[in-house]
């Protein structure tokens, strides 16, 4: 059995929404660089082991991120699965993590890269907005894209309600991504996202849900 990790700052909605999936993988840990983090006493109360990382008790990034990485290494994690976690990581850990460090951004990369995504979106006036789930590299909210949920922009959209739909598909994808990494019909070669033939298309490329 696979094992994973989940990293959070906060409220960890989505943590929990790959908790409740039934993933083939053992969740080894749930870190987070806060130690007020909501998502924490949710996972400790479902048994799942928790850590704290605090990122201010650190000199600097590169310490942080040491003490981080060693942490992850100390649970034998095979996967990274980054789930609202809000430090800036150093090269050297993402390069540490290659094809094994995940992250999940509320738009359709690569547009809206950073914060405030989703008043960012009604700003520029896009029709269509979502969530990636893509694998880390060096730069930032940038990487081989591993699946995409799109929602519509309705008229009468606020950064909240576009958030609260957007959130919704987060719940779906991330828990479809990790299962296929943990799986084996997912991985990243060459710097390109290869899904086995045996994924579903959906899966595979692009979640679009339906009307109601
Ligand atoms: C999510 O929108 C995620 O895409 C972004 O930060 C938010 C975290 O929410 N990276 P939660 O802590 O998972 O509820």
């Amino acid at each position: 059995m696979k094992r994973y990790v989940i990293l959070i700052s906060g409220r960890g909605s989505n943590m929990q929404s790959l908790l409740d999936t039934r993933l083939p993988g053992t969740c080894a840990a749930v870190i987070s660089n806060r130690p007020d983090a909501a998502g924490l006493a949710w996972a400790a109360a479902r048994g799942v082991p928790t850590a704290v990382v605090d990122h201010k008790t650190f000199a600097t990034r590169e310490a942080f991120d040491n003490e981080l990485a060693a942490e992850i290494e100390r649970r034998g994690a095979d996967l990274v699965l980054l789930a609202g976690f809000m430090r800036v990581l150093t090269e050297a850990f993402v390069r540490r993590f290659e094809g094994r460090l995940v992250n999940i951004h509320p738009s359709l990369l690569p547009a809206f890269p950073g914060l405030h995504t989703h008043e960012a979106a009604l700003q520029a006036g896009v029709r269509v907005h979502g969530c990636t789930v893509h694998f880390v590299t060096p730069s930032l909210d940038c990487g081989p894209i591993i699946v995409q949920a799109v929602v519509p922009v309705l008229t009468g959209d606020t950064a909240h309600t576009l958030a609260a739909r957007v959130l919704a598909q987060e719940h779906l994808v991330y828990p479809q991504a990790a299962r296929g990494i943990l799986a084996g019909r997912c991985r990243l070669e060459a710097g390109r996202v290869i899904w086995t033939s045996d994924a579903t298309s959906a899966e595979a490329v692009l979640r679009v849900p339906e009307d109601k």
